[in-house]
């Protein structure tokens, strides 16, 4: 149960974009007939912008967990909306100057997902840990990520902390939260 944690390779896409649809919806599986979009949606910005910046947990050769990321949000953003015109996501409930504030000041960000099987085990730790690495390594300053009410606690005791919160539906809330690449 302990996974290797290492950058993504070009056979492996396929295999994060179906953890992806796996576990989209806060660690549960997205609808079947959303499964294609919602991973293409939320992977292929990573894999075809910065495909550096991909880790994933592996475990006899199957990857059991993923950290998308990029250390230059405000540039990928400009990028992905050019290349992908995507269509708007839980990202856009945070008002622009927020986000670009985020973008900003905490230049970097990430996505990161588990296999329900391998949770708890500190595979999550491992791939932020391996990111950060790297992060370091490019001179990156800060971090962000966006997270619902379920994730919220795992970032906080990864040390993020709350920038902004916004209620993307009644009674759901979600959070920005930023950290240093420093301790
Ligand atoms: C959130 C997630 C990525 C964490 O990965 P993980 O492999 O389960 O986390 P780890 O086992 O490395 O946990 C690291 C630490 O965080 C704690 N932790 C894990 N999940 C937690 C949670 N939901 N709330 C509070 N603490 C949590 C662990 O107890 C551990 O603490 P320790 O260092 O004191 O031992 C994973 O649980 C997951 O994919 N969840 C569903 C999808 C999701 O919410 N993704 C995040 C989207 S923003």
């Amino acid at each position: 149960m302990t996974p290797a944690i290492r950058r993504a390779e070009q056979l492996d896409w396929t295999a994060i974009k179906e953890l992806c649809a796996d576990t989209g919806r806060q660690g549960s599986p997205v609808d079947e007939d959303e499964r294609e979009a919602f991973g293409e949606h939320w992977i292929g910005p990573y894999r075809e912008l910065r495909p550096d910046w991909t880790w994933v947990a592996v475990d006899d050769r199957k990857v059991v967990g993923y950290l998308t990321g990029c250390p230059d949000t405000l540039s990928f953003e400009k990028e992905r909306r050019r290349v992908f015109a995507p269509r708007p996501d839980s990202r856009e409930f945070f008002p622009l100057p927020v986000r670009l504030k985020l973008w900003t000041e905490h230049p970097a960000h990430a996505h990161m997902n588990v296999s329900s099987d391998y949770r708890g085990f500190g595979t999550g730790g491992a791939l932020l840990k391996a990111y950060f690495a790297a992060l370091r390594k490019a001179g990156v300053p800060s971090v962000h990520v966006i997270c619902g009410p379920s994730a919220a606690s795992f970032w906080e005791r990864m040390a993020f902390r709350v920038e902004a919160v916004v209620e993307a539906a009644p009674g759901v809330v979600l959070s920005a939260m930023a950290r240093p690449v420093e301790p």
